[in-house]
């Protein structure tokens, strides 16, 4: 596959513009055969947005007028073309090619682990460390292409590859620390000891609303572990796929490493199963809606396969009596409207005690009505477009089954009148509890406001939901606190307190349970998942 850009609009139709393109492209790419020429001809490369000064930052990433978007120690991609003139033109390579192709890289993948698994987990961590070094060097643009591709706000862009740099951190330390009990051996004279081996290719599936840090958090694990990795990045931001691959391989290239320990792939559906169903992917860690995951999860297990899955959310933050509402009108704005309701750990219901359900609401609309919106690399703007035209669907959808479900609309509920993908951040009040809608995941910005009289009721409600992603409570009672973190709180993998449901610590554990799909990745002991336990 090949990925060049285009040309020059304004930010935010762009943005919008791209994403859609990408997005159609790689359905033409399946029918449409052109020779490498025929594409040259069809770009006009003074339109490109590369060739523009204001947009020099690009090249500093690595991307030219024409980028292949495979790498496996080389990069490939040539063969089946489609052309835009207004971002890219992407080409897939015969898939039985060496370079360039999916199936040349899992052949590849074998002959390189063997040589990373030799290389001391300490010495790894040192490649590690240069990586968030490398990455460091490039935070601003690299955020900027995540804010460009994606439609996050910049600070956004930069913080989650900010995430990536930490991870390689925390990556670095562990590199020195993963180890196996040595445990009484019933037998005299033995030793009883675990040890964890690497489980040799991790196979990353991505998203496209966390384009750089989810990679992150799993390659930095995966690789102190012994693994090599192929990373199959969100068919609508290639351009990011390719910009981090760029900055990986030079880090292995510098060190005289094989670059395929990092290969990457873009594209689409087609691949995702191939990488699925593949006996040589040894752990397939897949990032993405609950009914993909679990289409994922079926052709993983089929085979007998490792899978860490990271699926939808429908999370919840409480509000009790007691609560400082001075914490809780900033964070569940911030948890609600933060990357446009576009994260799995978005707040989607807002619980709040009859006693201060009228004052919150007044307070969460009135501060809705203050975020502003507009171009994301405006320093100012706190609030972008959806990633694409199909998510303004999804949000029109879900508003009309809520009205239509007993809800009120507080504020929001309407497609904004510019362009690009904008919505209004929206306040629905009034629906029961176990509404259908209030049930249902839509990665949008809408928040569900519930009214609850006990701690009973309101703990219930936040586990009646099928996901089990991440949860808040705001409260002062410290009886209730441990009531929430114990075996008849919260059922979420993130379990929260005085804090919003959103914002992930590399340090910790991140994943969730139910139809969240049970995975862990980042920080503490999820580095387990990257390997296989030998008991000697
Ligand atoms: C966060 O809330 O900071 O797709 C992280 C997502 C998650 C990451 C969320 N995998 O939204």
């Amino acid at each position: 596959m090949r990925v060049s850009l285009g040309r020059v609009r304004q930010l935010f139709t762009m943005q919008r513009v791209l994403t859609q393109n990408v997005a159609r492209l790689l359905a033409l790419s399946l029918r449409t055969k052109l020779s490498p020429s025929v594409r040259a001809a069809a770009v006009n490369m003074s339109t490109l947005l590369v060739n523009r000064p204001q947009y020099s930052w690009l090249r500093e990433l690595g991307l030219g007028e024409d980028n292949d978007g495979v790498y496996n120690g080389c990069w490939g991609g040539q063969g089946q073309v489609v052309t835009s003139d207004f971002i890219c033109t992407i080409s897939w390579k015969d898939v039985l090619g060496t370079c360039g192709s999916m199936w040349g890289t899992l052949r590849k993948e074998k002959v390189v682990w063997s040589v990373w698994a030799d290389v001391p987990a300490p010495k790894r961590g040192e490649i590690v460390r240069q990586i968030g070094d490398a990455l460091r060097g490039k935070i601003k643009a690299l955020g900027s292409l995540v804010s460009l591709e994606m439609g996050k706000i910049y600070v956004e862009g930069v913080g989650e590859v900010q995430e990536y740099v930490d991870v390689c951190d925390y990556a670095v330390g562990l590199s020195r620390m993963i180890g196996g009990p040595i445990l009484p051996s019933e037998r005299p004279g033995h030793a009883l000891i675990e040890q964890w081996n690497p489980v040799g290719l991790v196979g990353i599936i991505t998203a496209f609303n966390f384009p750089v840090a989810v990679y992150g958090w799993n390659n930095a694990i995966a690789l102190i572990c012994g693994n090599v990795c192929l990373w199959k990045g969100a068919p609508t931001t290639p351009l990011t796929s390719v910009a981090v691959t760029r900055i990986v391989a030079e880090v292995l290239e510098r060190n005289h490493l094989p670059g395929a320990i990092c290969s990457m792939t873009c594209g689409g559906a087609d691949i995702g199963t191939a990488m699925a169903k593949d006996e040589r992917v040894g752990l397939l860690s897949f990032t993405g809606s609950t009914q993909v995951g679990k289409q994922v999860a079926m052709m993983v297990q089929e085979r007998f396969g490792r899978q860490l899955l990271e699926l939808g959310g429908n999370n919840a933050i409480i509000v009790f009596e007691d609560a400082d509402l001075n914490l809780v009108v900033p964070s569940a704005v911030f948890a609600s409207v933060g990357t446009a309701g576009q994260r799995c750990t978005t707040t989607r219901r807002l619980m709040l005690h009859e006693s201060v359900h009228d004052d919150v609401v007044e307070r969460i609309a009135k501060a809705y009505k203050q975020i502003r919106i507009g171009d994301p690399w405006d320093p100012n703007t706190l609030y972008g477009p959806l990633h694409t035209k199909q998510a303004v669907q999804q949000y029109l959808a879900a508003i009309d089954q809520a009205k239509q479900q007993g809800g009120t609309l507080v504020c929001g509920g309407k497609v904004m009148d510019r362009p690009g993908n904008y919505v209004e951040p929206t306040i629905i009040t009034g629906l029961p509890h176990d509404a259908p809608i209030v049930h249902t995941e839509t990665f949008v910005p809408i928040l569900y406001v519930l009214k609850f009289k006990t701690e009973d009721e309101a703990f219930a409600w936040n586990n009646e939901v099928k996901q089990g992603l991440s949860s808040s409570i705001f409260t002062k009672d410290m009886g209730r606190v441990f009531r929430w973190l114990g075996p008849k709180g919260s059922d979420c993998g993130i379990v929260n307190v005085n804090i919003p449901t959103s914002g992930a610590e590399i340090g910790g554990a991140f994943g969730g349970e139910k139809h969240t799909g049970g995975g862990r990745e980042s920080g503490s002991d999820s580095w387990k998942q990257y390997m296989r336990r030998s008991t000697w």
